[in-house]
C-alpha cells in the first residue's frame, strides 16, 4: 500500500487535495500531519475521517522527535504546511521563518535519513516578486517582497541544495493565487465574499489595480499531483491559469453576484511592499499534459455558491479570534478611507 504524507492537509488547499486523492480508488494511506493553527480546520477533512485509508497526526514539522515517528516508509511528501497570509507576515515574520524554513528543512533532513523517493514542495509564484509586463520562467530569479514571500523563497533555495548536494528526489511547484472552497476568510476573495453576504464594507488596498491570476484550487490540485508523479526531478513547475484579473474587477464581480450594495467598496490605504502583478508562463507545466478545467467566472460561481451554502462554516471563524485581526488591519483603515463606492 503506497504510503502519502500530507503536511498541512487541513488547510485549504491541503484539503482539497487530499479530497482528489481520496477520490480515487487507490490502495493508499494518506496521512495529514498538520499543526492546527489558526489556518487549520478539521471541519475541512471531517466527512473524509470515515475513509480507513486516511489518519489525521496533530503536529508541528518542525518537530524532528514526531517527524522520526511517522515518516519510515513513506513512498511520498506534499509539503503544503506554511503560515500563509501576507498581511499577517507584515505583523510578524518570526512564525513564517520558523514553519515555513525551519520547517521545510527540518522535512528535508527526515526525508533524506529515511531514503523517501518523492518530495513535493508546495511553493508559490510570490518568489519571482512583481512582473509589470510578461510573466516569469522556472528559471527566472527569485526576487520575494514580502516577509512571507522571503520565507518561502528560502525553503526552495533549501530544497534545491538538498537535490545538489545529496541527491534528494525533490520536485518543487509554484502556482498562483488559488480560489475556491475552505480558503480562509483572511484571503481576498473569501474575506469579500463573506463581508458582502453581511452587508460589510470591501476594503480594497490601494487603487484596487494590482494583477493576480486566479487559478481554482482543484486545478492546482491535479497540477500538483501530476507534478508528484511525472515531474522530473529536481525541477520547478510554475502552474497558473492565465486568469489574470484586476482586484477591483473581482470586487465588482462578487458585488454583482452577491447582490451587495455597491457602496460597500472602499477604498484602503495600500498593503507596504504591495506587488502589483503575478504572472507565471505554463509552458512547462503544460508538457506534462496539464491544463486548467475551470474558468474564473465558472470558479467565481463555483466559489461563490460554496460560501453562501457554508455559512456556518465561515462564521464561527470570523466570529472567533478572527475578530482581532480584523480589527487591528482594517478598523482605522475603513474609518479613515476616502473614497466608497468605486466607480
Ligand atoms: P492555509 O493557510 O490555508 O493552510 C496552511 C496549513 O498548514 C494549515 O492547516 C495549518 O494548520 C498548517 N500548518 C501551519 N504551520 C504548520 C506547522 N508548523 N506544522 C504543520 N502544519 C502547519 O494555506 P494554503 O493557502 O492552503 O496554502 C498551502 C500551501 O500552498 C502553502 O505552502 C502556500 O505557501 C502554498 N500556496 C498557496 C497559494 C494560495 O493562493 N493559497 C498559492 C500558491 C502557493
Ligand atoms: O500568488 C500566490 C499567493 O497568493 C500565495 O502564495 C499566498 O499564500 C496567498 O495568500 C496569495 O497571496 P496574495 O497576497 O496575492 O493574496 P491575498 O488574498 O492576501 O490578496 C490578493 C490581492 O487582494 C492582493 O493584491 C491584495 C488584495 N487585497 C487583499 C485583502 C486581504 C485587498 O485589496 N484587500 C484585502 O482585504
Amino acid at each position: 500500500m503506497k504510503k502519502i504524507i500530507v503536511t498541512g492537509g487541513a488547510g485549504f488547499i491541503g484539503s482539497n487535495f487530499v479530497r482528489m486523492l481520496l477520490k480515487k480508488k487507490a490502495r493508499q494511506k494518506v496521512t495529514v500531519l498538520d499543526k492546527l493553527t489558526y489556518a487549520g480546520n478539521l471541519d475541512n477533512i471531517s466527512d473524509l475521517m470515515k475513509d480507513r485509508r486516511l489518519e489525521f497526526i496533530k503536529g508541528d514539522i518542525c518537530n524532528a522527535r514526531l517527524l522520526d515517528s511517522i515518516l519510515p516508509g513513506t513512498d511520498i511528501i506534499y509539503n503544503f504546511a506554511a503560515e500563509t497570509h501576507v498581511d499577517r507576515s507584515i505583523l510578524e515574520a518570526g512564525s513564517f521563518v520558523k514553519t515555513d524554513v525551519v520547517g521545510t528543512y527540518t522535512l528535508l533532513q527526515k526525508t533524506l535519513k529515511y531514503s523517501i523517493p518523492r518530495f513535493v514542495q508546495i511553493s508559490t509564484d510570490e518568489v519571482y516578486g512583481s512582473i509589470l509586463k510578461g510573466k516569469f520562467r522556472e528559471t527566472d530569479p527569485m526576487l520575494p517582497n514580502s516577509p512571507y514571500s522571503a520565507s518561502k523563497a528560502a525553503a526552495d533555495m533549501l530544497v534545491r541544495s538538498f537535490h545538489k548536494t545529496y541527491g534528494l528526489p525533490a520536485v518543487i511547484t509554484r502556482s498562483s493565487n488559488n480560489y475556491g472552497p475552505n480558503q480562509h476568510p483572511e484571503k481576498f476573495i473569501p474575506l469579500f465574499l463573506t463581508n458582502a453576504i453581511e452587508g460589510k464594507p470591501l476594503p480594497l488596498y490601494g487603487d484596487g489595480k494590482n494583477i493576480r491570476d486566479w487559478v481554482y484550487v482543484e486545478d492546482n490540485c491535479r497540477a500538483i499531483e501530476l507534478v508528484g508523479r511525472s515531474g522530473k526531478t529536481g525541477e520547478i513547475y510554475n502552474i497558473g491559469a492565465g486568469e489574470e484579473k484586476t482586484n477591483l474587477y473581482i470586487a465588482r464581480k462578487i458585488i454583482e453576484i452577491t447582490g451587495a450594495d455597491k457602496s460597500l467598496l472602499t477604498l484602503i490605504s495600500d498593503r507596504p511592499g504591495h506587488d502589483r502583478r503575478y504572472a507565471v508562463c505554463t509552458r512547462k507545466i503544460s508538457r506534462l499534459g496539464w491544463k486548467k478545467k475551470v474558468g474564473f467566472s465558472e470558479g467565481m460561481q463555483k466559489t461563490a455558491r460554496w460560501y453562501i451554502d457554508n455559512e456556518k462554516w465561515w462564521k464561527s471563524i470570523k466570529e472567533g479570534a478572527f475578530k482581532r485581526y480584523y480589527s487591528r488591519m482594517y478598523s482605522r483603515r475603513i474609518d479613515t478611507s476616502v473614497k466608497k463606492g468605486t466607480e
